[in-house]
């Protein structure tokens, strides 16, 4: 067992690990990501005080399904991209997508949560994990600019400064000779209203960076290729297999935009 002592934005890895952890324990999964609650069973953590439960677990899962569907598409059409999973935490995209052994795969986050990372996931001659803050640029040095990029982020971009934000999308579209960002981003209501996000709460992490409108980011080179609130994340057959509460939380979600905004998937071109 791994006794683990994350705070703040670092401690809210643990709750989508257990999100997905949850949701694989289903007589029917959502997402079934079975090495997560692999690597639940591996951590000596109390899960539970993070305040995520089987019902709240679905948001995480929900997100999960269409970024992790984008990124198949990508590295589809581009079997020699390389991907920068930024603020992985303990993400097991890598082992759910098995991309083939022509991409070149990077997990990315804090060198503690890399640490973690490398106890509990097996090594690939394909991946590589780097143990950095995303926002010290100079692990851009360690990675190779001669190929398209698939950067992925989700659950990142709420925790970074906006100007450290923009500073990152600026450097990475400037870096590949083209790609694809696909990440979540919370508005600008989520932001202030960050106190009734219970995982943040209970964790003690701070968000900073609200975006409303996703074209706000076509300004550093970005061009908004899809834009997704939460309400939308599930496509029918998934949202007829959730369990009644979160269907009904969904359902509802639709009626009320400005709350289902807090929340997008969006993915963009460069
Ligand atoms: C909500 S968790 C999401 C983790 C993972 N993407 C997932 O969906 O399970 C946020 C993650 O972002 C990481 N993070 C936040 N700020 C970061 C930074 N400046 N550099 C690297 N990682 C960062 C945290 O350590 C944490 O692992």
């Amino acid at each position: 067992m791994e006794k683990v002592q994350f705070t703040e934005e670092k401690a809210t890895m643990l709750a989508t690990l257990y999100g997905r952890a949850l949701d694989s324990r289903l007589d029917d999964p959502v997402l079934g990501d079975h090495a997560a609650d692999e690597a639940v069973k591996r951590i000596d953590y109390d899960f539970a005080r993070l305040g995520i439960t089987r019902d709240s677990a679905a948001s995480v899962v929900l997100r999960a399904i269409p970024i992790d569907e984008w990124a198949a598409e990508f590295l589809r059409a581009h079997p020699d991209a390389i991907v920068l999973h930024l603020g992985c935490g303990m993400d097991t995209r890598f082992q759910r997508l098995a991309p083939p052994p022509t991409v070149h795969w990077y997990d990315i986050d804090y060198p503690e949560v890399v640490e973690l990372r490398r106890k509990l996931f097996p090594p690939a001659d394909n991946h590589t994990d780097l143990g950095t803050s995303v926002t010290d640029f100079a692990w851009l040095d360690q990675v190779p600019s001669d190929r398209p990029a698939l950067i992925v982020a989700e659950g990142l971009t709420m925790y970074l400064k906006p100007d450290e934000g923009t500073e990152l999308v600026r450097r990475l579209v400037a870096k590949f000779p083209s790609g694809e960002l696909i990440c979540d981003l919370f508005s600008r209501l989520a932001i202030k209203a960050q106190k009734i996000n219970v995982v943040v709460r209970r964790a003690g992490a701070t968000l900073h960076w609200g975006v409303d409108d996703p074209r706000e980011l076509e300004r550093y080179g970005l061009t908004l290729v899809s834009s997704v609130d939460a309400a939308h994340w599930a496509a029918p057959d998934v949202l007829a297999r959730l369990k009644p509460l979160p269907r009904f939380q969904l359902r509802a979600l639709k009626f009320v935009p400005p709350l289902a905004r807090m929340a997008r998937i969006v993915r963009y071109r460069f």
